[in-house]
């Protein structure tokens, strides 16, 4: 910067928000460290960040827990009599013509880091599938194709990815030719950043020329699909629904009629699918009505006497977990985006590496800061109308996050193996089993084969005898 004046404004504004120490190391940057360095001061909201600062940083601000807190009303797996059922049907109808149209698009989250998973890379890389051992983003690929084929249309795929595997992700795509999709179905984007602090407030430096950052959490997708552009390629390719679900989770039905269908006709802005949870405390965040309001409640957060609270009939008054997918309406994000929405941020404790006062290196083994993050569930509440569907965890739900225990690539393994059992099975086809009831051969079905159980009634012909200790790939 050559202009004194507008670097003297600068350290004004630093002076201002306590954060003088961005600048801490100027005198040793040449001009174009120089550059960098204010380039990413230029990027920051110090009105914002000092807000966040005040609320989440300094303090951990504690959960207020609403006044009116009701469980949320949801459409059962099934539907209950037979206007439910002519509902149900009427939602099908309009799901299959709406994916049919383009009008759906696939958007996966995958710019977390896989921490727990001790995986070496983007998360949808790793190698999931019992038989083939196909990578995530190779089954979720497959999927997509085999459901643009089914529909008779191109549904496109957006992936949010961060500055964390950003550049991995694209030579992943690239090694692998796109899984056979039409590169410009797919549309890989970054979403954003925000800085770390320490624990007294002040914002962390990487190194003497850069800020500390890390991804802004899976809310951030709100504004980057609008910021990256992904947003403007949607409304041209005529899209108005976006099918959003998390990288570590195998069994999504990217596509599924019936809620896509419901959240149409009930004009909802934004919807959910929710599972039973298997018991007052397991860790998934609580689908609530909140003053009047489709909210999530994090399990940390819900009293332990609400959690357990039961109905008559002794179901969990809050029974329904959410598993982080969702129906987006294209237009609910443009809408936000167009009145400057904030979604609230929840506060992280972490070992962050830094510079320290001397500008040297630190790698930190105790935790020394805070790092922010944004839901993408905290959207319910700004939803004029928002549609809750039960789903079946069997079905649609074996999260990919520790590399072994609960949640862990073995139960995910096992629950791919479990579903495709089960689709044969109710194809008419015979599974061997062991005596604890799991399959006794190891089954992979490719999305190419079937995509729903249906598909597999249909191909049932092409189906051969299993025998114990098989291993079976149908595509
Ligand atoms: C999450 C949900 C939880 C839900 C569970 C289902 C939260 C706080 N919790 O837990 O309610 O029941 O999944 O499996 O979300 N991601 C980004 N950018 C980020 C952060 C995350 O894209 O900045 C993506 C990740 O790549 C992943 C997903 O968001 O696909 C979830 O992130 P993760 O940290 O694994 O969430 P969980 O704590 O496992």
């Amino acid at each position: 910067m050559t202009d004194q004046s507008e670097f003297q404004n600068l350290q004004k504004v630093l002076k201002k928000y306590g954060q003088t120490r961005l600048l801490a190391f100027w005198d040793r940057l040449g001009p174009v460290r120089q550059e960098r360095l204010l380039a990413q001061i230029g990027q920051l909201d110090f009105i914002q960040l000092d807000r966040w600062r005040a609320e989440f940083v300094m303090n951990a601000a504690p959960f207020k827990l609403p006044v009116k807190l009701a469980p949320a009303p949801f459409y059962a797996h099934q539907p209950g009599d037979a206007g439910q059922r002519g509902k149900y049907d009427q939602a099908r109808q309009l799901g299959d013509k709406l994916i049919s149209q383009g009008k759906v698009a696939a958007f996966v989250v995958a710019g977390g880091q896989g921490t727990r998973l001790g995986f070496d890379g983007p998360k949808g890389n790793f190698p999931i599938s019992p038989v083939k051992n196909k990578a995530l983003f190779q089954i979720f690929a497959e999927g997509i194709s085999a459901a643009s084929k089914k529909y008779h249309t191109s549904c496109p795929w957006y992936i949010m990815t961060s500055p964390l595997n950003h550049q991995q992700t694209l030579d992943i795509f690239s090694a692998n030719n796109y899984y056979g999709l039409n590169k410009k179905d797919v549309f890989i984007f970054q979403q954003g950043t925000l800085p770390n602090f320490s624990l007294d407030g002040k914002i962390l430096l990487a190194d003497i020329d850069a800020i500390a950052t890390s991804p802004d959490g899976h809310g951030g997708s709100l504004r980057a699909l609008y910021n990256s552009g992904a947003m403007a390629d949607m409304k041209k390719r005529g899209v108005e629904f976006i099918s959003y679900w998390q990288v570590d989770n195998p069994l999504i039905n990217i596509f599924d009629p019936l809620f896509v269908g419901l959240h149409a006709l009930d004009g909802a802005e934004m919807s959910s699918k929710a599972l039973v949870k298997t018991g007052p405390f397991e860790k998934l965040g609580n689908f609530c009505l909140a003053d009047g309001k489709v909210t999530v409640i994090e399990y940390s957060d819900l009293p332990d006497e609400l959690a357990e609270k039961k109905n008559p009939d002794g179901s969990l008054v809050f029974e329904l977990g959410s598993i982080a997918i969702h129906i987006i309406s294209v237009d609910f994000v443009d809408r936000l985006n167009n009145h400057g929405f904030v979604l609230p941020m929840h506060r992280a404790v972490k070992k962050i590496s830094h510079i320290n006062d001397k500008g040297q290196r630190v790698e930190q083994k105790e935790p020394n800061g805070v790092k922010l993050e944004s839901f993408v569930f905290d959207a319910l509440p700004l939803c004029k109308k928002s549609v809750i569907l039960q789903t079946i965890r069997s079905e649609e739900f074996a999260p990919t996050k520790n590399a072994t225990g609960v949640d862990s690539v073995e139960t995910t393994r096992q629950m791919m193996i479990d579903r495709s059992a089960a689709w044969l099975e109710s194809a008419g086809v015979k599974i061997p089993r062991k005596s604890d009831g799991l399959p006794d051969c190891v089954i992979e079905i490719a999305p190419s084969f079937a995509l729903t159980k249906e598909d597999v009634i249909k191909e049932r012909d092409k189906i051969p005898a299993i025998k114990p200790g098989d291993k079976i790939y149908l595509a």
